[in-house]
């Protein structure tokens, strides 16, 4: 399946439409389900989206949205590395969700195998999952690393897509951090993700993930029912060869959010 591809002239107008673009499929997948799942990483390029998400003060939205986090580093809550700590500084703690609708990987565990066996567990159980199902994510938002990893899912490590697997523990020599990641066969069974990757740093792997069909762990996502979207400011869009292929939403969003 081709990706749609969106490119935007800076990483606010990104932003903007990224927040308008969510609100819009929440509610109408609660209109439909009454629910929405939404699984959301780290890293510095979706903190100007969860700021602008943070504005949202619709209660009757947040009581049906449902935050899981595609990866995290296996340090304490506190600790400035820790992804959750991230989401929930720049989103959670500004928006009245309840509690129990956040899903935390858990940090508090001896080892990261058991963060990731119970973080597996809390899928299961949310998503009430017989055994070999996958969960089905109604939005995952991804960020792309220069090396061409996703989530946590980086070039090299072993069982990436392994079929029945949920979540997987990552121990790579040179991470600061063992890492927690849902793994591929969850995001692509995914119903939407989308790539959110601003900066000039990132041009080279998005060339190589769209254009080049590089085996990156990136260009691996490929939801089998779902819809892929890459959302590019114009400096990691620098480099690609095919521009005339992709949309451009240089202006703000005009599609009424609720
Ligand atoms: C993490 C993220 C990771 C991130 C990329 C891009 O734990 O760091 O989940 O996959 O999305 O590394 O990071 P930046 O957004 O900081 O460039």
């Amino acid at each position: 399946m081709t990706p749609e591809v969106i490119l935007f002239p800076d990483s606010h107008r990104l932003a903007d439409y990224l927040v308008k673009t969510w609100i819009h499929l929440a509610n109408e997948v609660i209109g439909e389900h009454g629910r929405f799942s939404s699984a959301f990483p780290g890293g510095r390029s979706p903190v100007e989206f969860y700021n602008l998400l943070s504005s949202w003060p619709d209660f009757n939205l947040w009581s049906k949205v449902h935050i899981f986090q595609t990866d995290e580093r296996f340090v304490d809550e506190h600790h400035p590395d820790n992804n959750f700590r991230l989401i929930k500084d720049n989103l959670l703690r500004h928006i009245p969700i309840p509690m129990e609708n956040v899903f935390p990987v858990p940090s508090h565990v001896e080892t990261v195998g058991m963060a990731a066996e119970e973080y597996k567990n809390t899928l299961v159980r949310f998503f009430t999952l017989d055994r070999n199902h996958l969960p089905i994510i109604d939005f995952v938002l991804l960020g792309l690393g220069e090396d061409g990893h996703t989530a946590s899912l980086f070039p090299g490590v072993d069982g990436i897509n392994d079929p029945y697997r949920l979540t997987m523990p990552v121990s790579i020599n040179h991470l600061k951090h063992d890492r927690i990641s849902m793994t591929l066969s969850v995001i692509n069974n995914a119903r939407n993700v989308m790539f959110l990757v601003t900066g000039a740093q990132k041009a080279e792997a998005v060339r190589e993930v769209l254009e080049r069909g590089g085996d990156y762990p990136a260009a691996q996502v490929r939801p089998r029912q779902g819809k892929l979207t890459f959302l590019l400011d114009a400096q990691a869009a620098q480099l690609l060869e095919h521009k005339e292929r992709y949309l451009t939403q240089a202006q703000p969003l005009s599609i009424n959010p609720e």
